[in-house]
């Protein structure tokens, strides 16, 4: 027992609600820090963004904002847990990556500079980051390999849908269990963690003044050239005749495939995971601009066509730290478009504020959902 009769660390019951990489990257550093914790999924481990993302990683680039120390942190982290898992098993490695504008209709005869692959519509290609400052890593395959790992240290895994907390009903409510649906008693806890992801809104009404996250949907699709692509990246602006400009990015994998993302939308996020389901016209108008860009991915197998939902936040800076209207409530998500860069320093951040109070890793202050009442938001 610690001093003052307070818990020892490996006594302190810790749940986390959802299993995509935020909540499992949470346990799986708080296991290092002898906190076994519980983590309750709705559908299965990575089954939104988490698994369905593109895993670009970059160095530099939230460097014009609150999340540039979080994210060269993270960079260097991944760098870690691919040595650790080993590259191959979470198809982590460095990139070139190319900012390729192009224009509808467009023949360009000059290959100069292009990556071979980009024979199409093709106006110009500049260098965006190279293999000190970008690289990738499969999101899925990241999820599951600390999960494992966090598991084979005493991490639970249950399946279930959180719908509320139990909590005491004193002026600042302390936390003491989670609901799950269809399950009578409650998951007793002194500690939750809300990671759902864009689902997170769900849990503005379990506690007071918490911002209310937002999903944002983006789709993507998986294809597979006869040979493989080198290790690059692509972020592509596209000019369509009609004066619109469209943002797919493409990602080679080592596994042979590639990854092409882009065109989002804002429709209500479905309450259940499983029915988050992509735009087919979208994803036809997705494959249209690359295959005018690459005669080769245009020509490649369709493996997979998929959408997914990240979540943003009021400000569309992440929530990261304590509930401060309960005891023992805390948040980590909002991550939007950067979530699995940023997943790495965020669990470990996080496992130092539950376990000694304080992040030292990195300072979360302006993470803090308290940020929006002292501008007079919630
Ligand atoms: C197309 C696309 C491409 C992206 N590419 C990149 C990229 O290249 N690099 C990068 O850094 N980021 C990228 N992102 C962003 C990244 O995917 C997200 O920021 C990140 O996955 C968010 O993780 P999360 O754990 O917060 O949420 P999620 O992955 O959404 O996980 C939340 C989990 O909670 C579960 N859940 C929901 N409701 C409940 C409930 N009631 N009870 C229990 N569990 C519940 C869900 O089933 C889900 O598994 C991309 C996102 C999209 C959409
Ligand atoms: C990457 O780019 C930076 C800045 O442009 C440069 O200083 C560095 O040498 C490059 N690294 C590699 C490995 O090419």
């Amino acid at each position: 027992m610690a001093e003052g009769g307070k818990k020892s660390t490996s006594d302190l019951r810790v749940v986390i609600c959802g299993g995509g990489i935020i909540g499992v990257s949470i346990a799986y550093y708080l296991a290092e820090k002898g906190v076994a914790a519980t983590i309750i999924e709705r559908r299965s481990v990575a089954c939104a963004a988490s698994g369905r993302a593109g895993g670009f990683l970059a160095k530099n680039w939230c460097d014009h904002n609150e999340l540039g120390h979080l994210a060269r942190k993270s960079f260097e982290m991944h760098k870690e847990l691919a040595e650790k898992f080993g590259a191959s098993k979470i198809d982590y490695r460095l990139l070139d990556t190319f900012q390729v504008d192009s224009l509808e209709g467009f023949h360009s005869d000059s290959d100069s500079g292009k990556p071979d692959w980009i024979d199409g519509c093709v106006t110009s290609v500049a260098t965006l980051g190279n293999t000190s400052t970008t690289a990738q890593v499969h999101p899925y395959k990241l999820t599951h390999a600390m999960l494992e790992e966090a598991q084979k240290k005493g991490v639970k895994l249950i399946k279930g849908a959180v719908e509320g907390i139990k909590s005491t009903h004193d002026k600042r409510p302390k936390v003491q269990g989670v609901k799950i649906a269809d399950q009578e008693e409650p998951i007793p806890c002194d500690i939750v963690v809300i990671a759902m992801g864009p689902w997170s809104h769900m849990a503005s009404q379990w506690f007071a003044r918490l911002p209310k996250v937002k999903g944002h949907r983006a789709h993507s699709i998986m294809v597979k050239p006869p040979t493989p692509f080198p290790a690059h990246a692509c972020f592509i602006e596209h000019r369509l005749k009609n004066g619109i400009t469209r943002s797919p990015e493409i990602y080679c994998r080592p596994d042979g495939e590639v990854y092409i993302c882009g065109l989002g939308d804002d429709p209500e996020l479905p309450d259940n995971p499983e029915d988050v389901k992509p735009d087919p016209e979208t994803g036809e108008k997705l494959l249209g601009i690359v295959g005018e860009i690459s005669t080769k991915l245009g020509q490649a197998d369709i493996q997979r066509k998929s959408a997914c939902f990240y979540p943003v936040s009021p400000d569309g800076t992440p929530l990261i730290g304590k509930i401060t209207t309960a005891e023992g409530a805390y948040i980590a998500t909002g991550h939007s478009c950067w979530g699995i860069l940023n997943a790495p320093v965020t669990g470990a951040a996080m496992a130092e504020l539950i376990v000694d109070g304080q992040a030292s890793i990195v300072d979360l202050k302006e993470f803090s959902p308290k940020r929006f009442w002292e501008m007079g938001w919630y």
